[in-house]
């Protein structure tokens, strides 16, 4: 039952003690997140990982992307535990490092590799979190950068300063919104179409490339509308759209404002009372939200609920697995990033840590 499987993870995890970290993102269900020593958004959760490095476990309560960056960012001793091996982002799987490398020798052989007048190179490659490790290493190792939706702006004002433009990976809609946020206009952001020569553009739209997008998208967050929005503010006047900025780009535009799981946290907390929030994000964390905050009404701006099905394969009973077996020794569901590409994934996360708001 629920409840004997709730007095399992507390058992082994009050047995356990300091020996195990337990991270969970903001999407897990409410029966994984009570368990979790920080629950944050994905930047929030990598800086965790290295906080607490007597610990000899982590176990990562979100998706295999996110798992990864843990790894590469906590102590070599310290196994990272991923519950469910299923849990994958099939955003991050829609770049696949032989693709990607496809990519860059086109826009090599386009733009060359000698750097302007100024020393900024011809494109700086960044990656969004929610890609493999093998793309943060291949970002790593040409001078490039990861990033996440709460610190986007600054990292693509990071590369501009040593490149003169800037291909993104994997998320288009992070990418076009927080390029269109910092001015380019939308005839400088070609999107790579990795089956057609010249990615499907002109060489003249290429030649003019601020921002090279690339075909990726959450399938939770295009599910939210402009309709959606419309139908919120005739339903509930005074209503403040939050929406977070892996939504298409009209959806971000006719929302209120647009950020993170953080900021959208912030944004509600901070609120005054009685106000009407509309989210634009997963609905686990709007639910949790909601019942938080009941001095506010919040809803989600999908009627229809909207789980993001691979954090939702964190099952309470996989958490309680794991959790029994780092108890009798055993580490099970490890997550260790090959030493071929924690290098270069380091390095890229590295300069994402480091870069100034
Ligand atoms: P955050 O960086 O806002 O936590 O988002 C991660 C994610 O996967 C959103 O879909
Ligand atoms: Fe990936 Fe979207 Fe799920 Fe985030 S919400 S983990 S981007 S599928």
């Amino acid at each position: 039952t629920e409840a004997e499987l709730e007095r399992r993870i507390w058992d082994a995890k009050q047995a356990l003690g300091d020996r195990v970290l337990i991270l969970g993102h903001f999407y897990q269900r409410d029966e994984v997140v009570k368990f979790a020593d920080f629950v944050g958004d994905s930047f929030q959760l990598a800086r965790a990982a290295t906080t607490q490095p007597q610990a000899e476990a982590i176990i990562f309560c979100g998706v295999h992307f996110m798992a990864e960056t843990a790894d590469i960012l906590s102590k070599p001793q310290q196994a990272v535990i991923l519950p469910n091996l299923a849990a994958g982002c099939s955003m991050a799987d829609m770049a696949n490092i032989d693709q990607v490398e496809d990519c860059w020798a086109d826009l090599e052989a386009l733009y060359g590799t000698e750097p302007d007048e100024q020393g900024r190179v011809p494109v700086i490659p960044v990656t969004y979190m929610n890609s493999s490790a093998a793309i943060k290493d291949f970002c790593g190792k040409r001078g490039g950068i990861v990033c996440t939706s709460s610190n986007a702006h600054t990292v693509l004002e990071w590369a501009f300063e040593r490149g003169q433009r800037v291909v993104f990976f994997p998320d288009q809609h992070l990418g076009r919104n927080t390029a269109k946020a910092m001015g380019i206009p939308l005839e400088q952001m070609p999107m790579w179409n990795p089956n057609r020569e010249l990615g499907g553009n002109t060489e003249q739209q290429l030649n003019e490339a601020k921002v090279i997008l690339w075909n990726g998208f959450c399938s939770v967050h295009k599910r939210f509308s402009v309709a959606q929005i419309e139908q919120a503010r005739a339903e509930h006047p005074g209503v403040r759209v939050v929406v977070h900025p892996e939504c298409p780009m009209d959806v971000v535009d006719a929302a209120d404002e647009s950020g993170s799981t953080d900021y959208i946290t912030k944004a509600i907390a901070a609120a005054p009372d009685g106000t009407t929030f509309a989210i634009g994000t997963e609905i686990n964390l709007v639910q949790r939200l909601a019942t938080q905050y009941p001095q506010h009404t919040i809803f989600c701006l999908d009627p229809v609920v909207c789980p993001c099905s691979t954090m939702y394969r964190i099952h309470p009973g996989y958490l309680a697995w794991t959790l029994e077996r780092l108890l009798a020794g055993e580490v099970v569901n490890r997550i260790s990033v090959d030493e071929s590409v924690s290098e270069g994934s380091l390095l890229a996360l590295e300069r994402m840590l480091a870069a100034k708001p």
